[in-house]
């Protein structure tokens, strides 16, 4: 698939982009374990959470839905899931297979996990490891990448970790494997990460301790179902966020957007850049934080950015990239190796793109160094990676020419109206 998005357009009007991606996985998993009901609104039906539905639906929860955002989990149990009969095939969803990781060394059922051609190439070793020091029995390809075999063990053991690398993933693979283990499971962060898993679990009446830079839990309790409002998904509405801020004469409202704190990094850098950006109406749905945001169109300026904002914004540089390209002057970006590991080598195929219509991108090890200028059309290779498609479709706002890119079936995996959505407030793109 490939997008074809012509220049001169502005961006105007109000838009409700969909439902957070990782607090709608978690909802499912945690709804799968609760006893009782879940009953989940604002769900993403997008291609990587719908993979996580199904491999519950496999392993015998009962899940009605999405309808309209809307999905019902009749909840299993801690104990209750069962073997799934084929391998669980998880896409390009890196968050189903790092965190269900950690659910299924604790089962007491053998379960193999798959994933597409890039799934197949992201590293697993930071959840195989710690996984097995509490005892978990895994198996994965010569890399150390997918697929997945767990040989589930009920009686894994809770360990103290101190994870090498700022990773959400990682923390909540760790949390889950922790209901399962004896005694204490803590995970201490290098930097805060999303902090979804941890908050929902308190909202299903488990405990969770947090303490500084330590997270901790007990196995063996139990959660309880709730319901669930999913609020929109801050990674997909920063596409509009920057599109409306480099665009002329751009204002749009992004209604219900989730606003936790370990999310808002975008925010924080693009203000430090010069953007306009209002967070109106701020309120908390559940244990999560959120705002209408409304931004304006807005001078940017090239910044070194604060490399303790790189783990609040790790999913939005290729837009941030993206915006730097339209600032004066130049943005350096480092301590962001962890977007080589993303759906793609963010690092490369941003640069290769930027490149590809006239801007100066020079990479490093752990970021990239931009020179803001002119952007002219172009052809773009977006790796199959969604958020590259998404930000080039962007990028066509303030170039001289059309932009065409790539390989973008995969933006169905977060954002599947994204089409419809940005033809609504004035983007000119067609497949
Ligand atoms: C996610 C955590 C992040 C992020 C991913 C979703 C999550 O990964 O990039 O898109 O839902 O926990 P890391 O925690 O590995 O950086």
């Amino acid at each position: 698939m490939k997008f074809i998005v012509t220049p001169g357009s502005t961006l105007h009007g109000t838009l409700r982009v969909p439902g957070d991606k990782s607090i709608s996985h978690r909802a499912i998993m945690l709804g799968a374990i609760a006893e009782g009901i879940t009953e989940i609104n604002g769900f993403l039906t997008g291609e990587d959470t719908l993979a996580t539905l199904s491999a519950f639906r496999a392993m015998g929860v009962p899940i009605d839905g999405p309808t309209l955002g809307n999905v019902t989990i009749q909840g299993v149990g801690l104990h209750g899931l069962i073997a799934p009969t084929t391998p669980l095939y998880l896409g390009n969803s890196g968050t189903s297979m790092r965190l269900l990781a950690g659910l299924m060394a604790g089962q007491n059922f053998f379960v193999e996990m798959q994933g597409d051609v890039s799934l197949s190439r992201r590293p697993m070793r930071r959840v195989t490891e710690p996984l097995t020091t509490m005892g978990a029995q895994i198996e994965t390809a010569n890399k150390d990448t997918p697929p997945l075999k767990i040989y589930g063990k009920p009686r894994l053991k809770g360990i103290n970790y101190s994870m090498p690398v700022a990773s959400a993933q990682v923390k909540s693979c760790l949390l889950l494997a922790g209901l399962y283990a004896t005694g204490t499971t803590c995970v201490s962060e290098p930097a805060p990460t999303r902090d979804h898993t941890e908050r929902m679990l308190m909202g299903f009446g488990y405990p969770v301790n947090k303490e500084g830079p330590c997270i901790c839990i007990q196995g063996g309790g139990k959660l309880q179902g709730m319901a669930i409002d999913v609020p929109a998904d801050i990674s997909s509405a920063a596409f509009f966020i920057v599109g409306a801020v480099i665009a002329n004469n751009a204002e749009i409202l992004l209604e219900h957007v989730g606003i936790n704190p370990t999310r808002t990094g975008v925010i924080e850098i693009l203000r430090l850049m010069g953007a306009h950006i209002d967070l109106l109406n701020q309120r908390e749905i559940g244990r999560e934080p959120v705002a209408d945001i409304l931004v304006r169109s807005s001078p940017l300026h090239g910044i070194e950015i604060p490399r303790e904002l790189v783990p609040l914004a790790i999913d939005e540089f290729p837009i941030l990239f993206i915006a730097a390209a339209c600032a004066t002057g130049t943005t350096i970006v480092s301590g962001a190796e962890e977007l080589r590991v993303k759906e793609s080598d963010r690092i490369q195929v941003m640069a290769d793109g930027l490149q590809a219509v006239g801007i100066q991108a020079q990479t490093t090890p752990d970021g990239m160094i931009i020179q803001g200028g002119q952007i002219q059309g172009g052809n773009i290779d977006s790796g199959g990676d969604h958020r590259v498609a998404m930000s080039f479709t962007m990028a066509a706002l303030r170039a001289k020419d059309n932009i065409i890119i790539e390989d973008c079936a995969n933006v169905a995996t977060s954002f599947p109206n994204f089409i419809e959505l940005a033809k609504t407030v004035g983007i000119r793109i067609e497949i």
